[in-house]
């Protein structure tokens, strides 16, 4: 009987300090294992017992095991339950913390340009031409009246993808396949990317224009102008208007090139319009009546306005950004600045 109870003060002063599960399942191993488990142990001392007291030392083991597990048991469940809270308090989430501000990204400045742009002539019933990029020399040139040996092929210098296809240099090259195409009337807007051997501050080997191309009975030089009037007080605000300037396209006769009272300064004179109140902003023109024929289309009958506009300078010019470069570098800090639409 002192065995049992040696035991059980044993194991009271070793189970004092044991507040963790692992230390508790030491504890566990140390008085239960079937191997190495104190109480275990007690069984093997049964040989040396004498018969009539087996029955009762057996009983007193089965106790002092039960009592031993009791303990254990209730150990183990306060541990846990404190584990668990120990848990709550280190997972615990405070949801009156401001979130994190998740960062909106915006479009591109051409692509705004461009959709201000699209917006504009959409109100005025224009249709959008995709064109493509790829295209052959009678598209980009000939048909365009730029026949191979015509001084204005120098103006565009061009990157050739085999002797027949090229990378277009304008978007121009779509006015032949919506003309032939389409019977007049004709009212498309042709944006797109186009290339040209070129590189400097103000010029990249790819960037994007916006061709419109007008073709109906009694199209003149005078449509054009009120249309454009129209365009540049959309885009570059109320009180501006255009002025035409002669110009030289092969492809429009007569050519203008067309002027914007300068949006800085009203047209007093500044940096931006460099002191003249003007700022060029675009290409246009009657359509050549060759270039109508060329399509198929009765120039005695039918005659026509096109315009074509970079869309790159007409974004840096209402942005303010004096480099080309800064619009192809994706530099966050300049594409952050700019919220137009
Ligand atoms: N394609 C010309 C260029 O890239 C721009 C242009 C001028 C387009 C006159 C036109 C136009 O449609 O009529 O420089």
């Amino acid at each position: 009987m002192n065995r049992f109870e040696e035991i059980r003060q044993q194991f009271l002063e070793e189970a004092k300090e044991r507040v963790d599960s692992q230390s508790i399942y030491e504890l566990r191993k140390a008085y239960l294992d079937r191997k190495i488990g104190k109480v275990n142990a007690l069984m093997k001392e049964m040989r040396s017992i004498p018969k009539e007291d087996k029955a009762a030392f057996g009983q007193g083991v089965n106790a002092l095991k039960d009592w031993v597990l009791e303990q254990l048991t209730e150990m183990e469940s306060k541990a846990r339950a404190a584990e668990l809270q120990r848990r709550y308090e280190r997972e615990k989430i405070d949801v009156t913390v401001p979130g994190k501000e998740i960062k909106r990204g915006k479009l591109h400045p051409i692509t705004q340009m461009k959709e201000q742009m699209v917006n504009v002539f959409a109100g005025m019933g224009f249709e959008i031409y995709e064109g493509s990029e790829i295209e052959n020399d009678y598209y980009n040139f000939t048909a365009l009246n730029t026949p191979m040996d015509h001084p204005a092929r120098d103006m565009q210098d061009t990157f050739y993808l085999s002797p027949e296809f090229l990378l277009r240099t304008q978007t121009s090259a779509g006015q032949i396949h919506v003309m032939e195409q389409e019977k007049p009337p004709i009212k498309i807007l042709s944006p797109g990317k186009v290339f040209r051997s070129d590189d400097d501050a103000t010029h990249s080997p790819m960037f994007s224009q916006m061709e419109g191309l007008v073709v109906d009975k009694g199209i003149t030089l005078c449509d054009l102008q009120g249309m454009l009037d129209e365009f540049v007080q959309q885009i570059y605000g109320e009180g501006t208007h255009t002025r035409l300037r002669p110009s030289f396209f092969p492809f429009t006769e007569p050519s203008v090139e067309v002027d914007v009272s300068c949006f800085a300064c009203g047209g007093k004179g500044c940096k931006l319009c460099k002191g003249t109140g003007w700022i060029e902003i675009l290409g246009a023109g009657v359509v050549n009546k060759k270039v109508l024929e060329n399509c198929g289309i009765d120039s005695d009958v039918y005659s026509g306005f096109a315009f074509g506009i970079g869309i790159e300078r007409a974004a840096m010019l209402k942005y303010g950004i004096n480099n080309i470069k800064l619009l192809f570098e994706s530099d966050l800090r300049v594409l952050d600045q700019i919220d137009d639409m």
